[in-house]
């Protein structure tokens, strides 16, 4: 976006609809954040702005997810729908709409927009026989067994009849799009890898289930559940009242400015999305922007991972704006950025409560103690050459208020604040160079004076200025300087526009300051310890819940595969056990662990599924730290073979890559001792050493165990993983 795009009197803007299959962690919050401050920022420059949220909250992994939690699909959704939008009413998130797709309004526009691509000769009907990765709702070509592209968990068969959507005929209109569109798509990553999926040929896409029932159905053929993602990607213009009599919104507002999104779900906007709206006569939306991941302890915080933080423990300690500044502060947009407490409190303190918090409150107490909080007149009266920096605050205040429009209104927001903080410093440093609380022998009284009201007077408007700009991204804090500085509500001057003129010279002599208020307290060292005990007790409290598994605790047990995501996965180190990781807010018991190559049928529960459902329904939960007690690692199979009078056992020396081990493992009669040389698999390997046979078993390999008569398949890897790497 350019200033002159957004100078277009109307603006719209959308999160991603967030799963309900688990509660939000910092990774959702920050997309909303993201669209938050842009949201302020457009419409205090007077641009009509729609700002749109919700939840996802149909098809198979949230069907699973509910079951697992012993829930409807409709109580569960309802839950974790409610969780999502208590927290961002909690961050001050000034959403216009929060969209759930369970919504009549949403269903009714669905199947609209269904019927019309239908009428519209876009949809056929057809089998498709072929793999579909339920955690990322994705059809996923290849052979059974076929590792998911996106998240690396092993796809499952599914044979139904189904709709098709005609991509395939989308492939050259959607590359004219693009080329016409240059500004689409970004950042150019994105850009790139959507270009070359296309350019590689588009197949018809299968847009509707029969295998289960939690979604859409079909107009006109019921026993069908429109595509998640169709549904999904459809809120975009359903909340607007696409397709009813009540379309207004529709009419204004489409097409979207940004569909703001996560770099892993842009096929779906920047492909089928164009296409589904090309194929309905509808135009795309102007441009697509992805936002990288955020990282905890090297690895994409998700709750697959158990590598979350919430972004209710930092509002807790820090406040939401801490959070909102360091999150657009820290991370440059479209990248992926490290989340760490240690790093957040020291943008807190550095930046807010030493940086811009401090320069407030000396100047507030300063126009308190020498004017009774009334900003004085500028009189002339002492030599000008005296404060030459006042001009170069002044010339820094006009370049930055240009210079961070420009930052922020492209998404750069890192270097928006970066800007705006020299403007801080410069204020700070123009005060120490001018000292106007301590009077040298040789000025008189009236100079002084007279120094005094055009340093405070001046550094005060820098204070205004710096304040207005920075109110998108920490607008409570804003909120109290407006205040505080005699301005009135900051709320009110954004409904009138106020930074469509926001110039030099704004603070009028004569205004009446109110009484200083802090706005940052210094964060002591016990901020962090605190957000981590936070973590560790709501974890704990989340697992150990009696009364039941609350919806949050579930996690679809159809994806029990690796938990690596497997994009970049090599640039990332797993993750360490010296961190003070917050465990995780999976509620699945080990049963979980189980074999990565199971490909079961769609619609009946996998293996895995069965023993964690049950135990899920028997409430026989382990706490998080009774499994850390287990230590599961990697090791290679150096040695292997039979044990002379044991047809059963056999002899492994397993390499841990710190150490070397002797196992015996029960499972001669279903490996070949030499298929297993060289093999990675996992162990137990603190589990108390025994004898078998007058020989010692130092530790346990993993295996699932598959019905009926127990045959190991052991446990392993798609992707290298080193050599004693630690298993959580
Ligand atoms: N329901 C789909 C989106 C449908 S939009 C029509 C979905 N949901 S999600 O809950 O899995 O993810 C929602 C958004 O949160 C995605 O944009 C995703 O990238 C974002 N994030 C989830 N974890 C994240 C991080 N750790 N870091 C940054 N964003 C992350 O996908």
């Amino acid at each position: 976006m350019t200033d002159q795009a957004a100078s277009s009197s109307r603006f719209y803007l959308t999160t991603p609809i967030y799963y309900v299959n688990a509660r939000p962690h910092l990774g959702h919050a920050y997309s909303t954040i993201v669209c938050d401050a842009i949201a302020r920022r457009k419409r205090a420059l007077g641009i009509d702005t729609w700002f749109l949220t919700g939840t996802d909250e149909h098809g198979q992994k949230i069907e699973r997810s509910a079951k697992l939690a012993g829930r409807t699909p409709q109580e569960f959704a309802t839950a974790i729908s409610g969780e999502f939008r208590a927290l961002w009413d909690q961050l001050g998130l000034t959403y216009d709409d929060f969209i759930r797709t369970t919504e009549e309004r949403h269903k009714r526009s669905v199947q609209h927009l269904f019927a019309t691509l239908r009428d519209r000769g876009y949809i056929y009907k057809g089998s498709y026989t072929g793999q579909y990765c339920v955690f990322d709702e994705l059809y996923v070509d290849g052979p059974p067994g076929t590792p998911c592209p996106d998240c690396g968990r092993i796809t499952e068969t599914v044979s139904e009849e189904n709709y098709f959507f005609k991509l395939s005929a989308f492939e050259r209109r959607l590359l004219e799009f693009y080329e016409a569109n240059p500004g689409f798509m970004q950042p150019e990553s994105t850009r790139r890898e959507v270009i070359s999926f296309v350019r590689g040929g588009l197949k018809d896409l299968s847009v509707s289930r029969t295998s289960f029932s939690w979604g859409i159905p079909v107009p006109g053929d019921e026993k069908h559940v429109i595509y998640v993602w169709l549904d999904a990607l459809a809120n975009y213009i359903t909340a607007l009242g696409y397709g009813t009599e009540n379309d207004e919104k529709f009419k204004k507002y489409w097409p979207a400015d940004i569909h703001l999104i996560g770099k892993e779900i842009s096929r779906f906007h920047c492909v089928y999305w164009p296409a589904f709206l090309m194929a309905a006569g509808i135009e795309p939306p102007s441009s697509v922007r992805a936002n990288g991941w955020l990282l905890f302890d090297q690895g994409k915080m998700s709750k697959s991972r158990g590598n979350i933080v919430r972004a209710e423990t930092v509002h807790a300690v820090l406040g939401a704006d801490a959070l909102r500044y360091f999150l657009l502060r820290e991370i440059p947009f479209g990248q992926d950025g490290n989340f760490t407490f240690d790093a957040l409190v020291q943008r807190y303190n550095g930046d807010l409560a030493n940086g811009y918090g401090n320069l407030v409150s000396r100047v507030v107490n300063m126009v308190h103690k020498f004017f009774g909080g009334v900003v004085p007149q500028i009189n002339g009266g002492y030599p000008i050459d005296e404060y030459p920096d006042e001009t170069a605050l002044r010339i820094r205040a006009g370049f930055t208020i240009e210079q961070f429009a420009k930052r922020f209104d492209e998404l750069n927001f890192s270097q928006a604040l970066e800007s705006l903080w020299i403007m801080v410093a410069e204020t700070d440093g123009y005060l120490t160079a001018n000292a106007p609380w301590k009077k040298p022998a040789d000025r008189s009284d009236a100079d002084h004076t007279a120094l005094q009201a055009r340093v405070l007077a001046t550094a005060a408007e820098a204070i205004r200025i710096i304040t207005a700009l920075v109110y998108p991204v920490l607008p409570d804090a804003a909120a109290k300087v407006w205040r505080q500085l005699g301005q009135g509500e900051i709320a009110d001057a954004a409904r009138a526009s106020f930074l469509t003129h926001l110039a030099w010279g704004g603070l009028k002599p004569g205004t009446q300051f109110a009484e200083p208020a802090p706005l940052f307290p210094r964060a002591e060292k016990d901020a962090i310890e605190r957000m981590v005990q936070i973590e560790e007790e709501n974890n704990k409290s989340v697992i150990e819940a009696a009364g039941g598994p609350s919806p949050a605790q579930a996690e679809p047990a159809a994806a029990p595969a690796p938990t690596q995501e497997p994009k970049k996965k090599a640039e990332k180190k797993p993750m360490e056990e010296t961190k003070p990781t917050p465990a995780p807010e999976s509620a699945i018991p080990p049963a979980t662990t189980a074999p990565a190559s199971a490909a079961p049928a769609a619609s009946s529960p996998t293996p895995a599924e069965v023993p964690a459902q049950a135990a899920a329904e028997e409430k026989q939960y382990i706490s998080i730290d009774d499994f850390a007690k287990v230590e599961l690692r990697v090791a290679q199979v150096l040695v292997a073979e039979r044990i002379p009078k044991a047809d059963k056992l056999l002899r492994l020396e397993v390499d841990l890559g710190y150490e070397k081990r002797q196992i015996l493992a029960g499972i001669a009669q279903y490996y070949e001792p030499e298929k297993l040389i060289g093999r990675k698999i996992v162990i137990v390997a603190n589990l108390a050493p025994r004898k078998m046979r007058g020989l010692e078993s130092n530790g346990m390999l993993l295996a699932a165990s598959l019905p009926p008569d127990g045959a190991p398949v052991l446990a392993g890897f798609l992707e290298e993983v080193p050599l004693g790497a630690r298993l959580k």
